[in-house]
């Protein structure tokens, strides 16, 4: 009996899915690996590998030469090593009710930013007779998480009795940057200078921890000054720049990884003066031919993208050739929780079950996420990691090595 609890109702891949092409997200951890070295890289493959599937780009950053994986929950690190993994790898962000020790067990590493977390992790790590591995981490400034800087000495000093006792080991000291992504800004001067003094109070406080991280995506890209000893690279390996020019300033190509396409679901005219759906936002200005994309917010497409984003679709004029650039259809009306509609243009000869390309690497003339997230007034991160569970993710280029 089919199990009513279970999730599912997943999209056809024929009819919609997003495409991950694993081949540009080797090449793309290749090249940052090659960047930052010799600091090591981490690869972030938090939720869900922003949008692309965790365990296929876990797997497939440590090929690609990430010596670590990130995972922002428990419950991410502990599918990592129920699937195989067994290197380096930290998880950082867990609610105040949740057991440490399988963590501990499981040889993860976990971040400790107060009293409180680290008394959790020595329970954990009496619990399982073993030795947890810790990265403490400060508030630089970025005033989200991280020991406030006024906490941190006595956090220090607790942690290097608890390494005393044997239950834990110090292995790294760590922070996160507010604003690398915005060269010149005035947080990362501050961020950096307040990472080094915390570095310093720990050493003070007997601890030797061999990994200083500081680093996201941008500081890896352009900011040799944050790399330390390792940097955690999220959206960079997905192949979308965390800001326009970032990478190409750095000299690192990369290649975005997710194509999402659809099948247009249905084609039809629309009379000049037709309204387009809900609350007729757009209303035909001239007599055109309108097609369905079986998409909309419910798989993550911006609410926001109503009447402003556009997608590829197969040449207008139907020459046939498939070696013509795409034209581009721009959405239309607002978009709905299954589905939106684009606008064709006059006499165009679409038909259903055509291809349509919502964002991809942008080589064959289709937008990026990155333009979707011009368009949508957010950035590229938020447009991958939102497509939803119900869009069929379809590897390519998958790594042969076993
Ligand atoms: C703690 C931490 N480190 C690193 C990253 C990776 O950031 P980015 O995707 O900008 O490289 C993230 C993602 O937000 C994060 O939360």
């Amino acid at each position: 009996m089919t199990d009513p609890y279970a999730a599912g109702g997943a999209i056809d891949p024929a009819t919609a899915c997003a495409e991950i092409d694993l081949a540009a997200f080797r090449a793309n951890v290749t090249a940052l690996a090659a960047h930052v070295a010799p600091t090591r890289l981490m690869v972030v493959v938090k939720a869900d590998g922003y949008g692309h599937g965790m365990l296929a780009c876990a797997r497939e950053a440590r090929i690609a030469g990430a010596h670590w994986l990130g995972a922002a929950t428990p419950a991410e690190a502990l599918l990592l090593r129920e699937s195989g993994d067994t290197g380096p790898l930290l998880t950082w962000l867990y609610g105040v009710g949740e057991d440490l020790a399988p963590l501990v067990a499981a040889e993860v590493d976990v971040s400790v930013q107060s009293l409180d977390q680290l008394s959790r992790v020595v329970a954990a790590a009496a619990t399982t007779e073993q030795r947890a591995r810790v990265h403490l981490k400060v508030d630089t400034g970025l005033a989200r998480n991280g020991c406030p800087p006024a906490l941190w000495p006595e956090l220090c000093a607790e942690a290097a009795e608890a390494e005393d006792t044997g239950a834990v080991q110090v292995v790294g000291v760590w922070s996160h940057l507010a604003a690398a992504d915005e060269p010149g800004h005035p947080a990362t001067p501050h961020q950096l200078a307040a990472f080094t003094a915390a570095y310093a109070q720990a050493r003070v406080a007997g601890l030797e921890p061999s990994l200083r991280h500081l680093g996201n995506s941008a500081g890896a890209l352009v900011l040799p000054e944050a790399h330390f000893d390792l940097v955690r690279v999220g959206i960079a390996a997905y192949g979308i720049d965390p800001a326009p020019g970032l990478a190409a300033r750095a000299g690192v190509t990369l290649r975005p990884a997710m194509r999402l396409r659809a099948e247009l679901a249905a084609v039809r005219p629309l009379a000049t003066g037709a309204g387009v759906s809900y609350g007729w936002t757009w209303t035909a200005d001239r007599d055109t031919v309108v097609g369905l994309v079986p998409l909309g917010y419910a798989d993550g497409i911006p609410r926001h993208a109503s009447n402003r984003a556009e997608v590829a679709v197969p040449p207008r004029s139907g020459s046939g050739s498939p070696q013509r650039v795409p034209d581009r259809a721009p959405v239309r009306g607002r978009v709905c929780m299954d589905q939106f509609v684009v606008d064709l243009g006059p006499g165009s000869r679409a038909e259903p079950g055509d291809e349509v390309v919502l964002f991809g690497a942008g080589a064959e003339g289709e937008p990026t996420a990155e333009d979707w997230a011009a368009w949508c007034d957010t950035i590229g991160y938020e447009v991958v990691t939102r497509i939803g569970a119900r869009v069929p993710r379809r590897y390519l280029n998958a790594s042969q090595v076993r």
